[in-house]
């Protein structure tokens, strides 16, 4: 539920899936949820992945968050033979020390080591992530879409001796250069008066330059309803070879 990962409840509800976090930073959930990015936190494992289950099973498209360590919630999902559609991670685990949190302490027993004695912290860390991986291949061989979310989390399980870690792809390999390579892209604009009845404008606009894109139209009606706006109002799409230059005009 960071900075970049709390998007993601928001990105699979908006997408019309059902969403299961974790996160070991109360405080963290409790600012997506207030954002309303997060439908709900759940205190026990088995009772959040139940409850995911029968939401995906329904149909529902919430999200809702463990308050603990991902590596304990995807090693009971595998012993319990519940396996997601879709799983990646988003945990800092590109620093081991600053940013990813071990398992086998509370999440306070892990700050006060990560002063007292950071290698052992480091060595904690980088043992927490090889049994991360080693989830997520199980899962992938389960078959669920595993990938990586560029984080570096691969890198730092093969250091825990996880000599596979690599089999499963890194989410621009597998997603993004594909559609890079017909010339798709992020296209973003911001609105300089400051005024959000800007972007609704630019809104408009571009619905009536692209009225076949459904997808576009989908992603626009419900960023306005679901998004909400920091800074200087502003709008990003994908759009294809072409359409940015017709957008932009
Ligand atoms: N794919 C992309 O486009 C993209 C973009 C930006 C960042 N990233 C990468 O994604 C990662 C996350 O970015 P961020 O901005 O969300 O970082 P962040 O540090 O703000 O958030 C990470 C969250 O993970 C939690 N966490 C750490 N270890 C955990 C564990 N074992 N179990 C449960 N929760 C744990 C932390 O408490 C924190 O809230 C970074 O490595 C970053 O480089 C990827």
């Amino acid at each position: 539920m960071g900075g970049m990962s709390g998007a993601q409840p928001l990105a699979a509800t908006m997408a019309g899936a059902t969403y299961l976090g974790a996160e070991v930073d109360a405080s963290r959930i409790t600012k997506r949820i207030k954002q309303g990015f997060l439908d709900e936190v759940v205190e026990d494992i088995d009772e959040a992945i139940d409850k995911a289950f029968k939401y995906r099973d329904e149909k529902k498209s919430l999200s809702l968050c463990y308050h603990g360590n991902a590596a304990d919630l995807y090693r009971r999902l595998l012993e319990r033979n519940m396996i997601p559609n879709i799983v990646t991670d988003q945990t800092s685990a590109h620093d081991e020390l600053n940013g990813y949190v071990p398992n086998q302490m509370t999440f306070e027993k892990a700050l006060k080591l990560r002063e007292r004695d950071p290698k052992r912290y480091r060595k904690e860390a980088i043992r927490t992530m090889g049994e991360h991986v080693s989830s997520m291949l199980e899962m992938q061989k389960n078959g669920a879409e595993v990938f990586d979310y560029g984080n570096n989390i691969r890198a730092q399980a093969l250091r825990a001796g996880v000599k596979n870690a690599f089999d499963f792809e890194g989410f621009v390999t597998r997603y993004i250069r594909p559609l890079f390579c017909e010339g798709r892209g992020p296209f973003r604009w911001v609105a300089l008066s400051g005024d959000p009845e800007d972007i609704k404008v630019t809104d408009e606009a571009i619905k009536e330059l692209f009225p076949e894109n459904t997808k576009l139209h989908r992603w626009l009606d419900m960023a306005e309803k679901r998004i909400p706006l920091q800074g200087l109002p502003s709008r990003i799409c994908w759009l294809g070879y072409g359409e940015r230059e017709r957008a932009g005009v």
